[in-house]
């Protein structure tokens, strides 16, 4: 297997983009990557996307995406595996490159979220629980992370107001983000008075949905340094595990099996534990999931991540930096994106471009993006060549 670098990124801002096409945001986000990585064209594109065939009425996005830039004949087409769509789009490209299949490739997330009534995105989003036993019943996404939320204050003894450190790092770091949704300072007061969504889950526990796209470009390690000027950045682990997808099938709710799964082989591939990762890119779609994600990956001892958080150890200057650019809360989370902009974010604190937020002596990052309530997670390991 060859040795997989990243050499380009590019992302659109995440906003209401009602003056662009599923096609521009991608086509932005791609164009920027390739510029940044010196690359004319790819040899394979691969499309991150949860919702375009309800939300935006158009499929087939490999050809879609590939014709719009400028890649006709080059093979493409479109991961799906919900909120984790992005880093499955990622994965399948370091796969094609690791095997020999291709010599680059392109991963794009993209997603286009604010067309449709809220309804209608909130069903969408639905479609990733199970029919049957979940949506069927009349549970939303925020409803499933808010039984968590609730069942683990219960267990554990936490409050509500613990969690506000994590929604009030993610809003203080999406300030230096000029890609961010977001750039609104929160504190204590306005987590306490945000309007509740689904008890205990308010306004400022949730990440909101809007429109974006990000982009790497990836190829082997060996060819890396001929392309541009930035230090390529090493892929040094990739991994994916699911877990059920109803959560109630789960005998430990609280706990992200898949998490701990993907993460444990990625640590293993990439020669590296929870105590050498600088820089952590989590899939903080609720408070709730961003506690749940540092427990599983050997953070936080069961039950404490909220100490970590309320000790200041999440920050940029922490022991263990999150959301650094926002994070799905304040960043956004436009869902079948996210997970390529945790990745870019990830290789932006490794070429030491966070401005604002920079990891100091940022050196391994991981990115770990998460579909449905924890059932379909992939894990990113990522290192600056010494
Ligand atoms: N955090 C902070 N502010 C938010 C916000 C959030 N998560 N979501 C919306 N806002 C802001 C809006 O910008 C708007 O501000 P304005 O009045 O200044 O324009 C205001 O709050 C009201 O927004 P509104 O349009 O009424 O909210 P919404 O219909 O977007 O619904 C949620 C808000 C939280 C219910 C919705 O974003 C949601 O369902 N989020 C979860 C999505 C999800 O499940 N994703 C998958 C996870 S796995």
């Amino acid at each position: 297997m060859r040795q997989v670098a990243v050499i380009g990124i590019g992302q659109t801002k995440v906003d209401e983009h009602w003056d662009k096409s599923l096609r521009d945001l991608a086509g932005e986000a791609a164009l920027v990557a390739l510029a940044d990585s010196g690359l004319e064209r790819v040899d394979a594109v691969y499309v991150g996307n949860m919702m375009s065939g309800s939300a935006n009425h158009q499929q087939h996005l490999g050809a879609y995406i590939a014709d719009w830039i400028g890649m006709r004949g080059t093979e493409a087409y479109r991961t799906e595996a919900a909120c984790s769509s992005g880093a499955a789009s990622f994965r399948t490209a370091v796969m094609a490159i690791s095997s020999g299949a291709v010599e680059s490739a392109l991963a794009v997330g993209v997603e286009k979220m604010t067309d449709s009534p809220m309804n209608e995105i909130t069903a969408a989003l639905a479609t990733a629980a199970d029919a049957e036993w979940e949506a069927g019943q009349g549970l939303s996404f925020v409803s499933l992370n808010a039984l968590l939320m609730r069942r683990y204050m219960h267990e554990h003894g936490w409050q509500k107001e613990h969690f506000a450190p994590f929604s009030i790092n993610a809003h203080s770091n999406a300030m230096h983000n000029p890609f961010a949704r977001f750039h609104e300072k929160l504190n204590i007061d306005r987590y306490l008075k945000a309007s509740m969504v689904n008890d205990p889950i308010n306004l400022m526990d949730a990440s909101p949905t809007g429109d974006g796209a990000a982009a790497a470009i990836v190829i082997p390690l060996e060819r890396a340094s001929r392309f541009n000027g930035h230090t390529p950045v090493l892929v040094a682990g990739s991994s994916a595990a699911t877990d059920t997808i109803a959560v109630h099938h789960r005998k430990d709710p609280l706990f992200l099996k898949a998490a701990f799964a993907s993460g444990k082989k990625a640590y293993k591939q990439a020669g590296v534990n929870p105590d050498d990762i600088d820089v952590f890119e989590l899939h903080d779609a609720f408070s709730i999931m961003a506690a749940l994600s540092l427990e599983a990956n050997g953070f936080a001892e069961r039950g404490q991540a909220p100490r970590l958080a309320l000790e200041g150890q999440s920050q940029p200057s922490g022991r263990i930096p999150i959301a650094t650019r926002g994070g799905l809360k304040a960043r956004g989370h436009p869902v079948g994106a996210t997970g390529l902009y945790q990745i870019v974010e990830v290789v932006q604190q490794l070429r030491g471009e966070a401005a604002g937020t920079q990891v100091e002596n940022a050196r391994v990052g991981m990115s770990q993006n998460i579909g449905g309530s924890g059932s379909n997670i992939i894990t990113h390991i990522f290192k600056k060549p010494d």
